[in-house]
């Protein structure tokens, strides 16, 4: 049977439409009509004067807990979907992805400032007002008990050069929750304000460091499943773990192993319509000297297996704001089974780590460029005009001549290549 990857993308809408996966009205949105009418954008940003596509792709043979998954990624760098199927599908013949999932909710600051021995006065009133703070967080947002949601915990925090907080954190159900937390962290701050005489308030806005929303995912993949043409799968684990070491040790080496992590995860976070500045500002809070990244991979010498595992923040919303507004954000869900926001987290983790273990894979045994170069070559071939049938004749051409690799050799191959059939 034809691989999904080798299928034009025509067949692999109709694949997935036989499959079931997606329906008329969503081929629609994927083809010929515009995936974000102009009515729909001209409300989302000022002035707006068109729309900035980037291809979606789907990274195939993904199994996540036990489910079948093809994940929808939205990224312009032409190895990210190859690189997180190639892994995920190494990962799925161990079984798969395990995924774990801790969320409890975004702390909003209301900050003051100027206060000194008057803490303990912020800190009585807010004790003694607990029961008025919480009424007038909930009628800030009435709706957002009924989605399992709300104020879970005031605390009050003295910090240094006279500033002190008073810090709610604060449950938004499945959303994001930007809006909603910004909302409340607002209302009670004008509730505090009014009624703390002489207490100056600085501001109130939810932290990006949401050490509360963390995803974790775990993939084993046996040794047999690593070799490449001239190493053994022994010693690609072996490196890979060596690499991912070297990671941790090497600030200038980090920056780009996360790099290769951050392609997958904003990959999905972007086809989901979540916001990529929120998640890389929280993933990367995350980080000091003592942990430089989120990834950590052994070995288990009794199951003959390389063990990876993600533990990163992810505070990712499954509905509202763009989510919901963003046609192909919800065409993306829908390819997910349309996960609760728990879920989509250990999916993305997941993707993360995949991306992580492909990069770390072909670095430490052929490189990146080969790989690189190939997606290189075909995208050349395909811009060029070669059909499906002839991509393989074009891109072998452009390979056996790197340095003169172009559009205009591109478009030579293929002439000649037709000719020769003629
Ligand atoms: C390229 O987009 C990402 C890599 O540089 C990541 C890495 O080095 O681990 C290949």
């Amino acid at each position: 049977m034809t691989k999904f990857y080798e299928l034009s993308t025509a067949d692999r809408l109709a694949q997935l439409r036989t499959e079931g996966a997606i329906e008329d009205d969503d081929l629609r949105i994927l083809s010929d009509e515009p995936a974000l009418p102009t009515a729909v954008a001209a409300n989302m940003v000022e002035n707006q004067i068109g729309n900035f596509p980037v291809p979606l792709g789907l990274a195939d043979h993904f199994v996540i807990d036990g489910e079948k998954l093809r994940v929808p990624m939205a990224v312009e760098e032409p190895s990210v979907i190859a690189a997180a199927s190639n892994a995920a599908h190494r990962i799925a013949r161990a079984g798969g992805f395990r995924t774990s999932v801790h969320r409890d909710g975004i702390t909003a600051q209301i900050v003051f400032t100027g206060i000194a021995e008057d803490f303990e006065v912020l800190r009585t009133f807010v004790h003694e007002h607990e029961v008025e703070i919480r009424k007038v967080a909930r009628d800030a947002h009435p709706s957002l008990e009924t989605h399992g949601g709300g104020l879970r915990k005031i605390s009050v925090v003295k910090s240094a050069e006279g500033f002190a907080q008073i810090d709610l954190l604060i449950d938004p159900g499945d959303a994001m929750g930007a809006n909603v937390v910004n909302t409340i962290a607002e209302v009670v701050a004008r509730y505090c304000a009014d009624r703390l005489d002489g207490f100056d308030l600085l501001m109130a806005i939810l932290s990006n460091d949401t050490e509360n929303q963390r995803a974790r995912s775990e993939a084993r993949i046996d040794f047999d499943n690593l070799p490449t043409r001239d190493m053994d799968g022994v010693e690609v684990a072996r490196r890979i773990v060596a690499a991912a070491r070297f990671a941790e040790i090497s600030p200038l080496r980090a920056a780009t192993h996360n790099k290769g992590i951050m392609n997958g995860i904003n990959a999905a976070v972007l086809a989901t319509g979540n916001d990529t500045r929120n998640i890389n500002a929280a993933a990367y809070a995350d980080l000091n000297e003592q942990r430089r990244t989120w990834t950590k991979w052994t070995i288990d010498e009794e199951r003959c297996q390389l063990v990876g595992r993600i533990d990163i923040s992810l505070p990712l919303g499954s509905v509202g704001g763009a989510i919901s507004t963003l046609p192909m954000a919800k065409l993306s869900l829908k390819l997910l089974h349309n996960p609760d926001t728990e879920r989509l987290m250990g999916i993305v983790a997941s993707v993360g780590l995949a991306s992580n273990l492909s990069a770390m894979r072909a670095l430490v045994t052929r490189g990146i460029q080969e790989g690189h170069m190939n997606l290189q070559f075909k995208s050349l071939a395909m811009s060029a005009g070669a059909r499906p049938e002839e991509l393989e004749r074009v891109v072998a051409g452009l390979r056996a001549d790197p340095a003169h690799a172009s559009l205009e050799t591109a478009a030579n191959l293929l002439t000649q290549l037709r000719n020769t059939l003629k």
